[in-house]
């Protein structure tokens, strides 16, 4: 079921677990996300990014694709503009039959940030798509952003930038980073940090950078109120070793049976994954009808 990210959030909010957001760039991808999460009933975000999206993963292909493949499962399946920062970007995603849209003004001053998110979500709720938005500024791995903690995320701002935005789930900086750590670094998250903003804002948080974040941390910020982690980079790496792999061991495989081979190599990852963030067998069929129904 083709969904926005608004009700399978909540429902990850008040039953306290996360969703995987996944960047997809291709059908085989879409594929492996989306028989992941049906065969683990689970709910799916597929994400794809402003970047990928010019480059290869283009809307008009990507968005029907990803809404017939998801229409064809029980479980909730949405597709999310991952950090949104052009408004024209933003608007050919929800006008391309995107189900949801992250605006990300988190390099903007706190008013114009506000201003960005305000514009979007009037036109998104308009027609039924969800809105994410970032306060504070989740940087980058390499540059050693995720430590630099004038970039967290601050509880009272966080409180009065939810209110006046109205967005429907929000990122929050509090030590991870997009990309590949230093080899052998594990993030230092901020825990207590992310209680607070749980305890004050009561709503579903966002978790960027998941990638090389380490299997403890991920537990606890699931345990602190974190409902949807994005993942990019771990499983493109994993992804690419797959293919490395299989054809080290069978050069002479046939082009269609090495797709097959990566697709299954993406689902073991994604569903290990996804029972790690507590996904997985959260969706009966009388679950997805009633979430349809909301
Ligand atoms: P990683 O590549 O670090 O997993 O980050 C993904 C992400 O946050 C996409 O928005």
């Amino acid at each position: 079921m083709y969904v926005s990210m608004k009700e399978m959030l909540l429902h990850a909010h008040n039953n306290k677990y996360a969703v995987m957001a996944i960047n997809v760039v291709n059908m085989e991808q879409v594929k492996a996300c989306i028989e992941s999460a049906e065969e683990e009933k689970s709910a799916v975000i597929l994400n794809i990014s402003p970047r990928q999206m010019k480059a290869h993963a283009y809307p008009y292909i990507m968005a029907p694709m990803i809404k017939n493949l998801a229409e064809r499962v029980s479980v909730p399946v949405a597709l999310n503009l991952d950090h949104g920062v052009n408004y024209e970007d933003v608007v050919n995603c929800i006008n391309s039959g995107y189900s949801s849209v992250m605006v990300d003004a988190s390099s903007f001053a706190f008013e114009e940030n506000i201003r960005r998110v305000q514009a979007i979500v009037t036109i998104a709720h308009a027609k039924g798509l969800s809105v994410e938005a970032e306060l504070g500024h989740v940087g980058l791995a390499a540059n050693a952003d995720g430590q630099n903690a004038d970039l967290y995320t601050d509880v009272k701002m966080a409180k009065e930038f939810v209110e006046r935005t109205n967005c429907d789930c929000l990122a929050v900086a509090i030590g991870t980073a997009h990309g590949s750590y230093p080899k052998g670094m594990i993030p230092r998250l901020d825990f207590q940090r992310l209680k607070e903003l749980k305890d004050t804002l009561n709503m579903p948080l966002v978790l960027h950078g998941g990638s090389g974040a380490g299997e403890e941390n991920i537990r606890k910020v699931v345990e602190l109120g974190i409902n949807k982690i994005n993942v990019c980079t771990d499983l493109m790496d994993y992804t690419k070793q797959v293919m490395l792999d299989t054809l080290q061991k069978q050069p002479d495989i046939q082009y269609m049976e090495l797709n097959e081979a990566i697709e299954n190599g993406m689902k073991d990852f994604i569903k290990k994954y996804m029972r790690l963030i507590g996904s997985s067998n959260r969706y009966t069929f009388e679950d997805c009808k009633v979430a349809e129904l909301d």
